[in-house]
């Protein structure tokens, strides 16, 4: 699992050259606490751009998989950001693919649309692989991110790149979840999983493993160094009558026990360069390894102080994590 949090910058008030500005003077850090809970406020930011003028935030870190002629969604990489700073939700979300001008469209009947701000490929095929990007926009303010879907054809040899890994422990009872799956299971009470493991379904009589009714995990009793490889869960989806699967793959490593997990800022770990009077955004990366998001915190600092006292007026804000 990999976090992610934005420092950002907004225009510095003195501008009289554009001469490369050198971050030096202020000394940014990043800290990780691995705690029990997590507490994590989003702060609002306050600033106002002439319509039209519109902030990119780079390419968000996760890259999205689709199995050829299944459906595909993408979800707006700064959404969550927008829920938390603003309560009014007033925004309009419209989605590009970076080598053609043209938006998404919204009806249902073309193989890709947009609805409550993801967007839609129903199937998707190869050609529809590529950098997405997903522009919102209120009455004041706006900006783009982009992500990379890539659509692989159903083979065995496709399985390293698009499976999600997971990790139970030996000898222990544990679930493996299908992920990425909230699209094709919101309000369906009768959800159905199908579980494979290297191809062969697992049987509901089985002792070992339990498709939990109801939601979207395994249970796998007593773990052994057999269950080790390759599983896939299949959900139906309907879409205007026409019938769909929609399938996750999952690598599953056994390891002999929890291990601690030590978080890894992978970056950044140089001087950043920024011109004088642009905007700046430092995305602080992070490897969690088998952690989770919910026991590690992180957070900025600037001279060993937290951002927002260093910044009483908030001209550098922390963004959300991701
Ligand atoms: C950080 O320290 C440097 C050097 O003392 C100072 O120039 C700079 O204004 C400080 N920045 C903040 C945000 O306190
Ligand atoms: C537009 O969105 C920004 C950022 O989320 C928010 O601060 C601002 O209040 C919103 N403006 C309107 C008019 O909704
Ligand atoms: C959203 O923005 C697009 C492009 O600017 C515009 O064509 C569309 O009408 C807007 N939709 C809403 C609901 O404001
Ligand atoms: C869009 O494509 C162009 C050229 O293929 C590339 O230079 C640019 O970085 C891409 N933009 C994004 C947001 O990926
Ligand atoms: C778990 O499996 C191992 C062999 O894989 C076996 O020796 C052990 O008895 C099993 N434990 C339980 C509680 O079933
Ligand atoms: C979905 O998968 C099941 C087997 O897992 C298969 O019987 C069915 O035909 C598939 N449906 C579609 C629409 O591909």
């Amino acid at each position: 699992m990999i976090l992610e949090k934005w420092l950002q910058g907004a225009r510095p008030e003195i501008s009289t050259s554009s001469v490369l500005w050198k971050l030096s003077g202020t000394m940014f850090f990043m800290y990780l606490l691995i705690v029990g809970v997590s507490a994590f406020t989003i702060q609002p930011e306050e600033r106002t751009v002439a319509s039209g003028n519109c902030q990119f935030r780079g390419k968000h870190f996760k890259t999205i998989f689709g199995v050829e002629g299944e459906p595909a969604v993408l979800r707006c990489p700064q959404v969550r950001y927008w829920l938390g700073a603003s309560a009014s939700f007033h925004v309009n979300m419209t989605w590009r693919k970076n080598d053609s001008a043209g938006m998404a469209p919204g009806g249902e009947e073309t193989q890709v649309w947009v609805k409550d701000g993801a967007l839609w490929i129903v199937p998707a095929l190869q050609g529809n692989s590529g950098t997405y990007i997903c522009t919102v926009r209120n009455a004041s303010y706006c900006d783009e991110m982009s992500i990379e879907l890539r659509v692989f054809k159903k083979t065995e040899a496709s399985l390293t790149f698009i499976s999600y890994p997971q990790i139970l422990i030996l000898s222990t009872s544990g679930s493996l979840v299908c992920p990425e799956l909230s699209e094709f299971t919101r309000n369906k009470t009768d959800m159905k999983i199908h579980w494979y493991k290297d191809s062969v379904l697992l049987d509901q009589a089985n002792e070992k493993f339990l498709s939990v009714q109801g939601t979207t995990r395994l249970l796998i009793n007593n773990v052994s160094v057999e269950d080790e490889g390759y599983y896939s869960c299949v959900v139906a989806f309907a879409h205007n009558g026409t019938p769909y699967n929609v399938t996750r793959n999952i690598k599953l490593r056994i390891d002999k026990k929890e291990e601690e997990t030590v978080p890894v800022i992978i970056s950044p770990h140089q001087t950043i360069l920024a011109s004088l009077g642009s905007r700046l955004t430092i995305p602080c990366k992070v490897f969690l390894g088998a952690g989770t998001c919910s026991t590690t915190l992180l957070w900025w600092m600037a001279n060993n102080t937290n951002i927002k006292s260093a910044y009483q007026e908030g001209r550098v804000t922390e963004g959300q994590r991701l």
